[in-house]
């Protein structure tokens, strides 16, 4: 008996050094330390052996089982210290593995744009006014000498939401509604940029929603001359220093007189080609000096103070200078075509 309880917890012993894992552990308590293991069963068998032999067989039983017990409490643990530790090793961080980059994000060649335009002005000492994108048809028109049945409102085909509000169809109102926020005849200086918006085709010229920037002084004095300074200087900096720059006359039913101001073409510089259709130069805004009527009706006295004022368009003005010959791709939101900017 002694020598078969012996065995047992040899074979045991070695069950447990051999367990690779713990279902394996757990096998082997069940098949030894179980309800229908082998101690149980030797010691349902006892029985079978002389009655002053059984306290001594049971104590060397409950020896062996203790042994047994504090082997796989200790083996347990190895166990689930191995498994913790090949985890840790398997999720390891590779600090030297090159990392996941987020896209950075940036600004849209539109906005860049206008920054430059709004930097230009403000180094000038203008302000950034606004205006709201749905106007009042007073604004849009009325103020800025156009009256209802003006032939020049045809050229602005419009979006109107009532009789009297549209969709504006340029910055220009915000000319009428700076001056009516400030003190009559008090100096202004500045630029309004904004959306406006058109009846049109969508084409790579057209978009019935584009971009303008505004701008407007007035103050005692201000002559042709000034208008013709500044905007020189201002497409100076926007495009080049040598940018060839000419005003041709023109008609705005707000300015009097008007003018068209031409840039000297960037693609050719002057010589003629597809871009300029040959002519050497480029129209990139119009102007004037605010018609006396324009300052009347927002009260000031043309009398006494004078001014001019001009818009721009800004796609325009992004597509020469980035070599852009299609106005959708500002729109379209393609990342191929933003990407690059
Ligand atoms: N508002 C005009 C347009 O959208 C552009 C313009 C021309 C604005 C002359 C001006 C100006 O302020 O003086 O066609």
């Amino acid at each position: 008996m002694n020598e078969k309880i012996a065995r047992l917890r040899e074979a045991a012993k070695s069950a447990i050094d051999e367990a690779v894992d713990l279902n394996k552990l757990n096998e082997a308590r069940v098949k030894y330390l179980g309800k229908k293991g082998a101690f149980t069963a030797v010691l349902r068998s006892m029985g079978e052996i002389a009655a002053e032999d059984r306290p001594k067989v049971g104590k060397i039983v409950n020896e062996a089982k203790t042994e047994i017990e504090k082997l796989i409490v200790e083996a347990t643990q190895k166990l689930k210290a191995a498994a913790l530790a090949d985890k840790v090793a398997g999720e390891t961080i590779d600090v030297t593995l090159p990392g996941r980059k987020q896209p950075l994000g940036h600004y849209h060649p539109l906005t860049l744009t206008l920054d430059r335009i709004k930097k230009i002005f403000l180094n000038m000492g203008y302000s950034v006014e606004e205006g709201p994108e749905i106007e009042r048809d007073y604004f849009n028109f009325e103020a800025l000498n156009l009256p209802k049945d003006h032939p020049a409102r045809d050229m602005q085909d419009s979006f109107y939401i009532t009789e009297e509000i549209l969709m504006r169809t340029q910055t220009s109102p915000v000319q009428a509604r700076t001056m009516q926020s400030h003190e009559p005849n008090s100096p202004i200086r500045m630029i309004a940029p904004g959306r406006v918006y058109r009846r049109d085709d969508y084409d790579a010229t057209h978009s019935p929603m584009f971009t303008q920037v505004e701008g407007l002084v007035i103050d005692r004095g201000i002559s042709f001359a000034d208008l013709k300074g500044t905007l020189e200087t201002a497409l100076q900096q926007i495009f080049a220093a040598n940018v060839g720059v000419r005003f041709r006359p023109s008609f705005f039913p707000f300015t009097e007189p008007s003018t068209e101001v031409d840039i000297s073409c960037v693609m050719c510089h002057g010589k003629g080609c597809r871009v300029c259709k040959g002519t050497g130069w480029l129209e990139i805004l119009g102007a004037g000096m605010v018609h006396p009527h324009v300052l009347e009706m927002s009260g000031y006295d043309p009398k006494v103070v004078s001014g001019f004022a001009f818009g721009l368009g800004v796609e325009r003005i992004a597509m020469l200078s980035y070599g852009i010959d299609d106005l959708r791709l500002f729109y379209d939101n393609d990342v191929r075509f933003l990407r690059q900017f």
